[in-house]
């Protein structure tokens, strides 16, 4: 007789069956990076003094910090142990996995990421009668940047206005440019059948990006680029005030949670704090999905289907907590 599969490996099946359903287009015109991080030699049995340290440091300062929205005070980047007790995992803290030890006794290892404070932005002045429909008059006619030179239209966001997922990418590409929407294009297809498969209906979701014009050649967008759109941003976050937002690719994480932050392979699937004090959720953009045709155990793909099944569980603890 056939033995009963367990819970778990009716899980897993049944995740890699749903992700192979996605479809894989060929090409992509943006693409993902990871921050590379500079390597220094270090002593082994210092390394390890050190490392109890500040562990035992972070894992205090996790315990007596409640995130607060009013607050402007700085807060932990660290990943919000409340959201997700996976973020508090060693893998934050430990150093590497490829670490190698030489007769000298000394380890090779990737600086320790710190968990430095972040500053939660200011509430912008004078906005107090913001709408939408303004927002998107402010960002027509912007000329904060060069992009308004090149972009052919503004691609300010779309969806469920009061959302309580916000989903956030970096910047719109040449799909987006023409159609003036956001992830329209082969990223964007492969983010819906993402959502979709977990169980999200888009029309319950907001989807932007932080940069609201086409960077040309689909460049990555420069910090000052961000930095004068980000109040557009803010000004959307401010009307939806959302629950939780998903971060979308390294780039887009890096500004929202923090630049000390490691590489998005190694935080996605984390919660963290943000500058805009909401927890936010890191995950792999669309577009570095779709360059890896591969939807094995641990794939980038199949990373991805356990992480937007975890944000799916966030949210529906949300949507049920409302309903109480
Ligand atoms: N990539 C993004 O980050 N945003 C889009 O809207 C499209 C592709």
């Amino acid at each position: 007789m056939a033995k009963k599969k367990s819970e778990a490996e009716s899980n897993e099946i049944e995740a890699v069956d749903l992700i192979s359903l996605l479809s894989t287009p060929e090409t992509t015109d943006s693409y993902e990076i990871e921050l590379s991080v500079p390597e220094q030699n270090i002593d082994l049995i210092a390394l390890g003094k050190e490392e109890l340290r500040e562990e035992a440091e972070k894992l205090a300062k996790a315990k007596a910090v409640i995130p607060n929205r009013e607050s402007r005070s700085t807060v932990p980047q660290k990943a919000i142990s409340s959201l997700s007790p996976s973020s508090l995992s060693p893998s934050f803290i430990t150093p590497t996995r490829n670490t190698t030890i030489t007769s000298t006794q000394t380890v090779t290892k990737p600086r320790a990421a710190s968990p430095k404070p972040i500053n939660r932005l200011d509430a912008l002045q004078g906005y107090e009668n913001d709408s939408f429909e303004q927002i998107i008059k402010d960002i027509t006619v912007c000329q904060r940047c060069g992009l308004c030179k090149t972009r052919k239209n503004v691609v300010p966001g779309i969806g469920n206005t009061k959302a309580k997922l916000v989903l956030i990418g970096e910047a719109p590409g040449a799909d987006e440019d023409i159609q003036g929407k956001p992830f329209v294009g082969k990223a964007g297809q492969h983010l819906d059948k993402i959502i979709a498969a977990a169980g999200f209906k888009k029309e319950e979701l907001y989807i932007c990006n932080i940069l609201k014009c086409r960077p040309p050649n689909n460049r990555d967008p420069n910090n000052e680029e961000m930095r004068v759109c980000t109040p557009f941003l803010q000004r959307q976050l401010a009307l939806i005030k959302p629950k939780i937002i998903g971060c979308l690719g390294n780039i887009a994480c890096h500004y929202v949670i923090g630049p000390s932050i490691p590489g998005i392979t190694r935080i996605r699937g984390q919660w963290f704090d943000s500058i805009f004090g909401i927890p936010t959720f890191a995950m792999y953009h669309p577009s570095y999905l779709i360059r890896s045709a591969t939807r094995e155990k641990g794939s980038p793909n199949w990373q991805m289907w356990q992480d937007i099944r975890a944000l799916k569980a966030k949210y529906d603890e949300i949507i049920d907590e409302r309903k109480r």
